[in-house]
């Protein structure tokens, strides 16, 4: 972990964050739809695992979990926006209420693409939470529902967020020494 450099987000910083947004996220989907709402969580793979497994442990409805595995071409840190589905939903979200839920929003290139191929399969409601929102770089504009945490350019590893694949496992968020 030679490549950790400087403490950006500690554990008990994002569990607090991550406990109110599932207290957020419950009361709007409770207000909106009944307290019997189920809620679709879908998480992008591989960045979003972590916050994911964390944040439905803190909704307190329904939540039903899928997956969907992408492909960018090029760098991971300088995303194209040219995006394949490597790995499709298991499950139809016709007429379901979805909330994609994502570990930083950069560019938004790479969500801009997923958000448009979810709204064409019919969902009655789609949404967007974000662990971590980089705004300063936004390409393609995002609507954010829930937000956990504005973060600058500089690239972060930790938390299910990763450098070159590795550091996922960190309990808190870091910046990296050799940026991108
Ligand atoms: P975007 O398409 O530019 O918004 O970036 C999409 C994906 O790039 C994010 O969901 C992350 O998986 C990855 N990414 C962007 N910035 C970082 C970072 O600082 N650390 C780790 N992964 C990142
Ligand atoms: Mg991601």
């Amino acid at each position: 972990m030679d490549f950790i450099d400087r403490l950006v987000f500690r554990e008990e910083e994002i569990q607090k964050r991550v406990r109110d947004l599932g207290k957020e996220i419950t009361s709007d989907y409770a207000a909106l739809y009944g307290e019997g709402a189920e809620v679709r969580m879908v998480s992008v793979l591989k960045g979003g695992f972590i916050f994911l497994a964390d944040l439905i442990r803190c909704v307190q409805l329904d939540v039903t979990v899928d997956f969907m595995a992408i492909t960018s071409y090029g760098e991971a840190a300088a995303s194209s926006g040219a995006v394949r589905i490597e790995q499709d939903l298991s499950m139809s979200i016709e007429d379901r209420f979805v909330l994609v839920v994502e570990d930083i929003i950069d560019t938004g290139l790479t969500l801009h693409y997923i958000l448009r191929n979810l709204r064409s399969r019919n969902p009655r409601d789609l949404r967007v939470c974000t662990l971590l929102d980089r705004e300063v770089r936004r390409i393609a504009p995002i609507d954010i529902s829930y937000r956990g945490f504005e973060v600058g350019e500089e690239f972060l590893v930790g938390y299910g967020l990763d450098y070159r694949q590795k550091g996922r496992n960190l309990r808190n968020i870091y910046t990296v020494k050799t940026a991108g």
